[in-house]
């Protein structure tokens, strides 16, 4: 694999295809860094490196990967591990909402696959690299929609009630406990902090092309009227905050809106349900929950 430049920091950038992740990499690397963009898609991959090489002075480099199953996650960690000697921001932003429930190939509902648990077993697969970088930031792109979800660990895989906005609302739900039970896990002296981000409300990315048509609709017209929601722009440079603020080298389990820490629903701040959480996210992806 090639070598990359070391001089600056190397960040992991995950769903950097489109939408709030395309336009966070292209900031990132215009301030220098070396940008590892993880997506599905080679061409629209090839499109955001090649779009970024010529007005930046960092560098974008592509990982094809589809984050819903573990082994293709644990297939992208050797293959970071391979192509970079350090990694100093993991920003864990790719993100879906399907319309039908769907079953990975590992039997997992899609949405918390993809949404929570590719986070979850990524960090962890990564983690010593993180520590080694340090210091070094987790940073995960959640929403305030995760208030409209409760966590239901009795039925993580949504068996007995499927609703893409209530799957995607509650898989956000568990990334933000799952940073914020993360930041409480890290030791103090790691140098490693974790914060998650709502960007705001954007109706003019992909992220709603699979999601039933009376939402993809809904979305529309809220796009349509004046005020509401953000552009790609502010919502990207939220998320690529809380990878260059000094702030968040030193703030960690922070849930962060209007770049400001703001109190997450009441189940994210639990600690039992943060547990219970961590457990079972490990048991589904299969490592032990003893971690970092
Ligand atoms: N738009 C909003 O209003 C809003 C609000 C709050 C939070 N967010 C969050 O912001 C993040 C970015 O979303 P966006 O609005 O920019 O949507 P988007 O344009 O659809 O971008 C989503 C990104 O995630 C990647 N992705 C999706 N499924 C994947 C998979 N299975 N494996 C690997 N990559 C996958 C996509 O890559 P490819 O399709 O190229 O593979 C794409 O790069 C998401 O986490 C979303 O939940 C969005």
């Amino acid at each position: 694999m090639t070598e990359h430049a070391t001089d600056d920091r190397v960040v992991v950038l995950t769903g950097g295809t489109s939408g709030i992740g395309r336009v966070a990499a292209r900031n990132l690397a215009a301030g220098g860094a070396t940008v590892a963009v993880v997506g599905r898609d080679r061409e629209r991959g090839a499109d955001v490196a090649d779009a970024d090489a010529g007005d930046t002075s960092g560098e974008v480099w592509f990982h094809r990967a589809d984050l819903a199953t573990k082994s293709a996650v644990r297939d992208l960690a050797a293959e970071l591990r391979d192509a970079y000697d350090r990694i100093d921001a993991l920003v864990h932003n790719a993100g879906l909402s399907v319309d039908a429930r769907t079953e990975t190939a590992d039997g997992i509902e899609l949405t918390l696959a993809v949404n929570h648990l590719a986070p979850y077993l990524l960090t962890h697969e990564l983690f010593d690299m993180l520590a080694a970088s340090a210091p070094a930031r987790v940073v995960v792109t959640a929403s305030d929609v995760h208030r409209r979800a409760t966590l239901a660990l009795d039925d993580l895989q949504l068996t007995r009630e499927y609703d893409a906005l209530a799957a995607y609302a509650r898989s956000k739900l568990a990334t933000i406990a799952f940073t914020l039970e993360l930041a409480d896990r890290i030791p103090d002296d790691a140098g490693v902090t974790a914060n998650c981000v709502h960007p705001g409300f954007v109706p003019s990315t992909g992220l709603f092309r699979d999601a039933p048509l009376r939402t993809r609709l809904a979305v529309r017209v809220a796009g349509l009227i004046p005020g509401v929601g953000t552009t790609v722009e502010d919502a990207a440079g939220r998320v690529c905050r809380l990878v260059t603020d000094e702030r968040f080298g030193e703030t960690t389990g922070a849930y962060v809106v209007d770049g400001e820490p703001a109190s997450p629903a009441s189940e994210a701040a639990d600690p039992g349900i943060r547990a219970r959480l961590w457990t079972a996210s490990a048991d589904l992806v299969g490592v032990d929950p003893d971690w970092p």
